[in-house]
């Protein structure tokens, strides 16, 4: 097994899971870049934590280490193709659930994963998925009624 030694971890998106992600690791010691939309306005959430720096998503792309996927699946793919060329043998942390936007359905057709169409989206790249079956909450509450969660990844660095 390689062992990997981590400083920067980007993260595409700064809702409720991107947040959560990027604090707990930021706690760490990390430095955190966020590729957001609109940077100007998102960067007032993150602007009392000194190792977190917020840009658009090209920035956070270019600014090194593993790139943590956090936006919605429904938005997932496209961005991909977006910024595909930036992402070219870099570690990409798929964290979507690729459900309808109510999460009352899987909008995958039962064959490829989310994780499958991310890889064959990004096809230099390597793709982990990883925090999808733990919710935002449990970053700062990890635990399910006093048992601990366990946070289960697939994939290779
Ligand atoms: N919430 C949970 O507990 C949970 C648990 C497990 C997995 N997930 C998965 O994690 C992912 C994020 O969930 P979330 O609850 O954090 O969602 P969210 O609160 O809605 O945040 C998603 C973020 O993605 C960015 N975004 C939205 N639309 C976009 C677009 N069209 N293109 C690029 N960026 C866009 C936005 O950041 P900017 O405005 O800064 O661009 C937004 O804040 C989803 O795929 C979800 O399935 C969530």
């Amino acid at each position: 097994m390689t062992r990997v030694e981590l400083q920067r971890v980007s993260i595409l998106g700064t809702g409720k899971m991107g947040s959560a992600v990027g604090l707990a690791l930021a706690a760490a010691g990390l430095d955190i870049t966020y590729g957001s939309r609109t940077p100007e306005t998102t960067s007032k959430k993150f602007s009392e934590f000194r190792n977190v720096t917020v840009t658009d998503i090209i920035g956070a792309c270019r600014a090194g280490g593993p790139v943590i996927v956090a936006v919605p699946w429904s938005a997932t793919l496209d961005l991909m193709r977006q910024v595909g060329s930036e992402l070219a043998d870099r570690t990409i942390i798929d964290m979507t659930n690729p459900t309808s936007p109510d999460w009352s359905y899987l909008t995958t057709d039962g064959r490829r994963s989310g994780a499958e169409q991310i890889a064959e989206t990004l096809a230099s790249s390597r793709v982990v998925k990883m925090f999808n079956g733990i919710i935002a909450d449990n970053f700062s509450n990890p635990g399910f009624s006093g048992e601990q969660v366990q946070a289960f990844f697939c994939g290779g660095v």
